[in-house]
């Protein structure tokens, strides 16, 4: 849907922010751009809806070249999330979430329900903070505001700055849960830049991985971590990038490889977890255990068998060596 054919940014006479990149970013992905400050995450970002000349090569939307679209289809098109959420201080929380629309020059009526629909999506009583300030918001709902202000015109692609980088770790993680929760119904194709490794695993179907404006690595989450292309990858991901990559892998998958011992421990005497938690929440919930296992549920809370360590351990062992791509969630 998003691509980059052969992209350069020079910034005046000799910056060059982004050298020669090229990424397909299909339809309905979260594609996360990844690296340390000033390696051309933002620079790439805003090329795409225009913040920024793109000096070399083209970025191409559905097939079009984003030359030929003009101001008003590309705020159509593409939605815009900053980390700094980018509200506008004096205008109410309902004009803030319906400014693209009134660029647009949708109906009263039209931009009021848009509002309370997406007032909905996260979870704010639309009456409530209809008539009231940024300031008056904690920064975790300033951000959902950011968030559904990008969504108000329902674009087809997002593109996300750091966009929960200023919040602090809890409510951050909540953040990024409602948002994956939103994603799911909505679909959309999102460019999210981040800095952040864990960010960049929890959140993309894909990391691109940049140093100095070039891109290092394009991959799904497992294989940055399982088969980094280069030390610097390596490097970025980091010592721990087997316990990292438990975190994409989940009890249900471990039960498509293996049927699960049905327990012979009594319900309540163990932990229990439910079958789309994640093998690293899983294995930790096994070392505070007494009993060195825990009892998997499924939605209705019924125990459906148990894990311990070693079927831990035996999936990790079967995954590395077979090499087979995993799925994320
Ligand atoms: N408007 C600008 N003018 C000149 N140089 C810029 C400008 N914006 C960014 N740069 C430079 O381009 C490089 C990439 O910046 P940026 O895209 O903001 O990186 P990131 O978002 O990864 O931190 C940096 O060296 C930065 O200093
Ligand atoms: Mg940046």
């Amino acid at each position: 849907m998003i691509q980059y054919k052969n992209v350069t940014k020079v910034y005046g006479e000799d910056v060059t922010a982004v050298d020669q990149v090229s990424l397909d970013v299909n339809e309905g992905e979260i594609v996360v751009l990844l690296g340390p400050s000033g390696c051309g995450k933002t620079t790439l970002l805003r090329m795409v809806n225009g913040l920024e000349s793109v000096t070399d090569g083209d970025i191409t939307f559905n097939g079009e070249s984003i030359k030929d679209l003009n101001e008003i289809e590309l705020r159509r098109k593409i939605g815009y999330v900053i980390q700094s959420n980018g509200l506008f201080p004096n205008m109410t929380i309902e004009q803030n979430v319906t400014v693209v629309p009134t660029l647009l020059g949708w109906s009263k009526e039209d931009k009021k329900k848009r509002y309370e629909e997406l007032m909905e999506l996260v979870g704010l009583d639309a009456e409530d903070y209809r008539k009231r300030y940024p300031h008056e918001l904690s920064g975790g709902q300033q951000q959902r505001i950011g968030v559904i202000r990008a969504l108000a015109a329902d674009p087809p692609a997002m593109l996300m700055d750091e966009p929960f980088g200023a919040l602090d770790p809890i409510i951050r993680e909540r953040v990024q849960d409602e948002f994956l929760a939103i994603q799911r119904e909505l679909n959309k194709t999102i460019l999210f830049v981040s800095h952040d490794i864990d960010e960049a695993i929890k959140m993309g179907d894909k990391i691109a991985l940049m140093k100095d404006g070039q891109l290092m690595q394009y991959d799904k989450p497992s294989q940055i971590l399982q088969n980094p292309a280069n030390d610097f990858v390596a490097q970025f991901v980091g010592k721990d990038r087997m316990v990292k990559s438990l975190t994409i892998h989940r009890i249900e998958q471990l039960m498509e490889r293996y049927d699960l011992l049905v327990s012979s421990i009594e319900k309540g005497e163990i932990a229990t977890v439910s079958k789309s938690s994640n093998l690293r929440d899983v294995l930790s919930y096994i070392l505070e255990s007494k009993q060195q296992a825990v009892h998997v549920v499924d939605e209705n809370d019924e125990v459906i068998g148990q894990v311990d360590f070693a079927l831990v351990n035996q999936y990790m062992i079967d995954l590395a060596d077979s090499n087979e791509p995993v799925v994320n969630p």
